[in-house]
């Protein structure tokens, strides 16, 4: 379904853009346009629409603020080496997002309409791409009905936003300070840990405001069931390499299955780093740290890419896992490379618009 498209009358002034787009803070500057698209229960999907960006007229008894049935996306578009518009595996985020819709009891939004939403976006709003950055692209969707029932509601809005985006951390390559929370769990079996729901993140603020009392700039969870498992951060997946170069990363379940996660298992397979998915508890951590067999610990995310965590601070104590090391490095050059066509990496990973 093509997008139909009405360009802002009246964007941003060049000067005013190029001097947002000279060091933006993540999630915090957005470009001149939206796209949206209907889905009522009766009628399916409307034809999507790229307009201006502006606000929602929304009821106050709109089912979304009362019930938090929404989910997300987070995906980002560069400016490759050849000049061309790139995105990363696409259809990985369409994917995930009717993964998320089904848990949520919302509809599936058509790989179609959701590529061309995107595109259309990128395409009107590519003069936001920063030199340095990226564009970070937020497809949502959500419940747009005026009901306090609890029910699945009846009609719901795709939209997709667009972000310039440059280091998600202040600290840039730097390592991270890591808060690992022992009081609250993020996700639980059966839960909604895997799907890329607000209300997950709305659990994880509580941990996250202790973690910048306790000057860390992420949340590390471990799992409900009390067993102390390494689950994921608030944002992120972790991996953690051993001295003898092994790597792994908590097994899915009730993390979110990132994309760059499965990216980065599927390059050092390839390259024969020997890679696993694990159950990995805190207490084997500690014990690993102190017998010196941990050399580095790195997160991953789309906003993120990958940064090196250099201590793990806890209730009673902290892990000094040292200075970032090599391996996080080489893959974040890797993936950064393949973002913009400048490193070929896996056939379909990175899509021109
Ligand atoms: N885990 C959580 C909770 C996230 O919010 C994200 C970011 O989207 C990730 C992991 C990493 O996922 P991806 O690599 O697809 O961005
Ligand atoms: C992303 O990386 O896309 C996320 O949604 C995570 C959040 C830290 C912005």
């Amino acid at each position: 379904m093509a997008v139909k498209v009405t360009l802002n009358p009246e964007p941003v002034a060049e000067a005013e853009r190029e001097k947002l787009l000279e060091a933006p803070v993540f999630g915090t500057v957005f470009t001149d346009h939206m796209v949206t698209a209907v889905w009522t229960r009766a009628g399916g999907w409307e034809q999507p629409e790229l307009g201006p960006r502006r606000p929602f007229a929304i009821q106050p008894e709109n089912a979304v603020f009362h019930y938090g049935q929404q989910l997300f996306e987070g995906m980002k578009a560069y400016r490759g080496v050849d000049g061309a518009l790139r995105l990363f595996r696409p259809d990985q985020n369409a994917a995930r997002m009717n993964r998320s819709a089904l848990r949520m009891a919302m509809p599936q939004v058509p790989e179609e309409l959701f590529r061309e939403s995107v595109e259309a976006l990128v395409r009107a709003d590519k003069n936001w791409i920063p030199g340095q950055g990226s564009l970070y692209l937020r497809p949502f969707m959500f419940a747009d009905e005026s009901f306090l029932g609890v029910r699945p509601a009846d009609r719901c809005i795709f939209c997709v936003i667009a972000a310039p985006a440059g280091d998600y951390f202040k600290s840039g390559a730097a390592g991270l300070s890591v808060w690992v929370e022992q009081e609250t769990t993020r996700a639980a079996p059966g839960g909604t840990g895997e799907a890329k729901c607000g209300g997950n993140y709305a659990g994880s603020l509580h941990a996250q405001t202790r973690a910048y009392e306790e000057g860390c700039a992420q949340v590390l969870f471990l799992s409900a069931d009390g067993s102390g498992q390494i689950e994921e951060l608030g944002g992120m997946n972790i991996f953690f390499v051993k001295k003898d170069g092994s790597v792994f990363t908590p097994a899915l379940g009730t993390i979110l299955p990132g994309i760059t996660r499965a990216s980065i298992l599927a390059l050092l397979r390839a390259e024969g780093t020997p890679v696993s998915e694990i159950s990995y508890h805190f207490d084997e951590l500690k014990a690993d740290v102190a017998a010196g067999e941990i050399a580095e610990v790195f997160v991953c995310g789309t906003a993120a890419i990958i940064a090196s965590v250099s201590r793990l601070k806890f209730d009673g104590g902290a892990l000094e896992i040292g200075e970032p090391g090599p391996l996080a490095a080489r893959l974040r050059a890797t993936l950064s490379g393949i973002y913009t066509g400048a490193v070929e990496g896996p056939q379909g990973w990175s899509v021109t618009v």
